[in-house]
């Protein structure tokens, strides 16, 4: 287990040294390392089994600092960032040579982002450096919104979590790019498209997961808990999978005779995106074998809810 405690001089002095520290974001809990020491980098990831060609995110303190770690920011790319930095959006952009090939996993752009959480700013205030930061689990695995989640697998592998308490939002960040200026959508994630459009008119969601090195790592089977998950209508699947162990995982209503979690009773989209990922951690204890599960509204963030459900039913 690793040391933990919300101390950010001691997060400082391990990030400085070289080692890996988990840190809160409002989105979920990310493994950072000193991204100017590449020696630090590969460190994330070992520490996650994590593909070589599976680009990282760098997180900045400032927006002032993006321009030093890009070539260019178009237009509507600014306009992004006036709106919505801090906050949860991952911008695709070409990178300067400040970035190496390790963190950008040798593509001539690289993610970043500026994350919206009181404590996790305060250490950024204080180190000379950006940090790049992946989700803190197992590759593939459900992504941690809690400084339990991240200590109960990465534990072992990381000198200090900072604990800043539950992720507000709880999904990750959503990522866009501009490729020839277009502004596309890699990742659905915790700004809904509705608010991006708001700002910078239509844009293209192209989130087609692929095991493709060049593509973002949305491999189809990401965000995936330990028991097997069933899309579809939880009353049809119960009949169908009657024979079976099941637990349900429903939107708004409650089936009782099953180990169930609802999301939000009041069926509100943003407390179902924060309990979404404990969620699925909490059926791994459960005397299940598989999760029975549902599509929640395609709105908001419920699509990118039903991104992480999707790919978490496919195996
Ligand atoms: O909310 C978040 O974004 C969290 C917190 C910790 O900030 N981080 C996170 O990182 O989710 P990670 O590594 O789990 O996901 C980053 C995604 C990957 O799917 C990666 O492929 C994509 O960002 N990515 C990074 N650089 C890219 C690039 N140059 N082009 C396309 N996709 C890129
Ligand atoms: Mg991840």
């Amino acid at each position: 287990m690793a040391e933990l405690g919300n101390d950010i001089n001691r997060a400082s002095e391990i990030l400085n040294a070289g080692g890996l520290v988990a840190i809160p974001t409002e989105t979920v809990y990310g493994l950072a390392a000193n991204a100017y020491n590449d020696d630090s980098v590969v460190k994330v990831f070992d520490a996650k089994n994590r593909p070589s060609f599976d680009p990282l995110i760098t997180h900045i303190s400032h927006k002032n600092i993006l321009e030093s770690l890009t070539t260019s920011i178009p237009t509507k790319a600014q306009e992004l960032i006036d709106n919505f930095w801090p906050g949860p959006l991952t911008l695709v952009l070409p990178k300067s040579d400040k970035i190496s090939n390790l963190i950008s996993s040798g593509l001539n752009t690289a993610a970043f982002r500026m994350p919206k959480h009181p404590l996790l700013h305060e250490l950024l205030e204080i180190l000379d450096f950006p940090v790049v930061a992946p989700s803190a689990n197992p590759f593939g695995y459900v992504s941690p919104t809690s400084a339990t989640h991240v200590n109960q697998q990465l534990g072992d592998k990381i000198d200090y979590i900072l604990d800043g308490g539950e992720s507000k939002i709880g999904l990750e960040s959503t990522i866009i790019s501009f490729d020839d200026g277009q502004p596309t959508i890699l990742r659905l994630g915790g700004l809904s498209v509705e608010d991006i459009e708001a700002v910078i008119g239509e844009v293209k969601v192209n989130i087609g997961s692929s095991s493709k090195p060049s593509a973002p790592g949305m491999l189809t089977n990401h965000y995936s808990p330990s028991k097997k998950v069933i899309l579809g209508n939880i009353e049809d699947l119960i009949e169908k999978y009657d024979s079976s162990k099941i637990g349900v995982l429903s939107y708004n209503k409650s089936f009782e005779r099953y180990p169930n979690f609802v999301l939000s009773k009041g069926a509100n989209l943003e407390e179902a995106a924060v309990k979404l990922f404990s969620a699925l951690r909490w059926f791994d204890d459960q005397d299940i074998d598989i999760i029975i599960t549902e599509k929640v509204p395609d709105i908001g963030l419920g699509r990118a809810i039903n991104d992480r459900l999707k790919r978490a039913s496919i195996n």
